[in-house]
């Protein structure tokens, strides 16, 4: 395992991204807040629309912060509903947190500290658009 991972504080910024959310239809606010392996902590909230299956979620945010703020992948993962419970990130997340792992990535779930590989079991990934290439 890398670096010991600060979890109170990725919870704290989890739930300042929630308070950001824009969550006018569903009144579900999200936030979720991400360790990088180089150190910083990237977050985002989810941002609804009219056309509601537009939705963005929170993680859809933080994967574009991560980039926009100088990529690399992700350590740690903590999310959070508009009580500040630990929520799980839904299954298109899932797949969007998974490009960007770490080799070492752990996500806060309601059953404790989990892999990327227990939370997305035989993931579709990069490495399968090489192999039929
Ligand atoms: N939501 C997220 O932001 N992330 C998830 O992983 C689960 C769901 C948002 C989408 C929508 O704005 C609200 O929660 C209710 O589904």
């Amino acid at each position: 395992m890398g670096n010991p991972v600060d979890w109170p504080a990725l919870e704290a910024a989890a739930v300042d991204a929630m308070r950001k959310a824009y969550a006018p239809y569903s009144k579900f606010p999200v936030g979720a807040a991400a360790l990088t392996g180089n150190g910083r902590i990237v977050s985002g909230c989810n941002v609804e629309n009219a056309s509601y299956g537009l939705t963005l979620c929170a993680e859809c945010a933080l994967v574009g912060n991560l980039q926009m703020t100088g990529g690399g992948s992700l350590r740690a993962f903590y999310c959070v509903d508009g009580n500040g419970n630990v929520l799980m990130p839904c299954g298109r997340c899932r797949q969007l947190l998974y490009e960007f792992r770490a080799p070492d990535m752990e996500l806060m779930t309601t059953q404790g500290i989990k892999t990327m590989d227990q939370v997305l079991p035989d993931a579709f990934g990069p490495e399968h658009l090489e192999e039929t290439r």
